[in-house]
């Protein structure tokens, strides 16, 4: 667990001082805090409910770990926080203010999401690290230097961006997010696509990138083995409902929850390792 998110988590679990505003209580040291959050979606002809109630705090600094079979909610829960989806019931607080209070561009900015399989935006490497900063009228400082951070070639910024490999595309992908300086970054199976080596190779460096900024995360994983590892606490979605919160060493070693035990014993599927 990082120093940052022991601090945090130690004065309480789930760690959060929470204090009086016209609006209510909220997490005073919350990087996002979800409230109540409901969401329905149409398949076929049906409207069925994709996440239920759910409510969650994530402290400035921490990583959370977000596990759960496949189609429980887990990508939904992270659309709500950069308003590529609206909740339909409850609020999603970021850094205190309802992301519907936010203007778009500057909560993107300060909530970077990277998907699985990235897609590259046309053009060259160069065109995909500078597309942020040109957004916001600006121009990309040292992107050579960016390009080294992610353990990439220098030479590799005049590349058309779309001929590259998986394991590339997703280190331009992390960098393209990166050089915005997110506080928050949410991370849907980054390395779920790559080899083992290039797996391990992403997921230093996200870590490294933690240590560094004190970036938060929320971080998706099909690996429990990597949930486990990068953790400091972990979520367990089920059926769109919060089944269980705890640190990452207690969720793993001393589950509450019997549906927990039976998710780490791979009896709810869509915990692979
Ligand atoms: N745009 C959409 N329209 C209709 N239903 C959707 C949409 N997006 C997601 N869903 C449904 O919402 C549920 C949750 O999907 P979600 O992608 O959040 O699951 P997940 O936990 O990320 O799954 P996985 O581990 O397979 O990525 C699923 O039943 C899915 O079919
Ligand atoms: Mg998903």
């Amino acid at each position: 667990m990082s120093q940052r998110a022991r601090n945090v988590t130690e004065s309480g679990a789930p760690g959060i001082r929470h204090t009086s505003s016209s609006s209510g209580d909220f997490a005073t040291d919350a990087s996002i805090e979800f409230r109540h959050v409901g969401k329905s979606m149409k398949q076929g002809n049906q409207i069925v409910p994709v996440l239920r109630d759910l409510s969650g705090v994530i402290p400035h600094g921490c990583v959370v770990t977000l596990v759960g079979p496949s189609g429980s909610g887990k990508s939904t829960l992270l659309s709500l926080c950069n308003l590529l989806i609206t909740p339909d019931e409850g609020e999603v607080y970021v850094h205190g203010r309802e992301v519907r209070e936010w203007s778009i561009p500057r909560l993107r900015q300060t909530v970077g999401l990277v998907f699985q399989s990235p897609a590259m935006f046309p053009g060259t490497v160069m065109d995909n690290l500078q597309y942020g900063p040109q957004l916001r009228g600006e121009t990309l400082g040292n992107p050579k230097r960016v390009l080294q951070s992610v353990g990439l070639a220098e030479d590799m910024l005049a590349r058309d961006a779309g001929e590259l490999s998986g394991g590339q595309k997703q280190r331009i992908a992390l960098a393209r997010t990166l050089v915005n300086n997110p506080e928050v970054l949410l991370l849907d199976e980054v390395t779920s696509a790559l080899d083992p080596s290039a797996a391990r190779d992403v997921e230093e460096w996200i870590l490294k990138v933690h240590e560094e900024r004190g970036t938060t995360l929320l971080w998706v994983t099909h690996s429990l083995e990597q949930a486990r590892r990068v953790g400091d606490w972990t979520w367990l979605l089920v059926d769109g409902q919060m089944a269980e919160v705890a640190p990452t060493e207690e969720f793993f070693e001393t589950p509450k929850s019997d549906v927990t035990a039976r998710f780490l014993a791979g009896e709810l599927g869509g915990g692979a390792s």
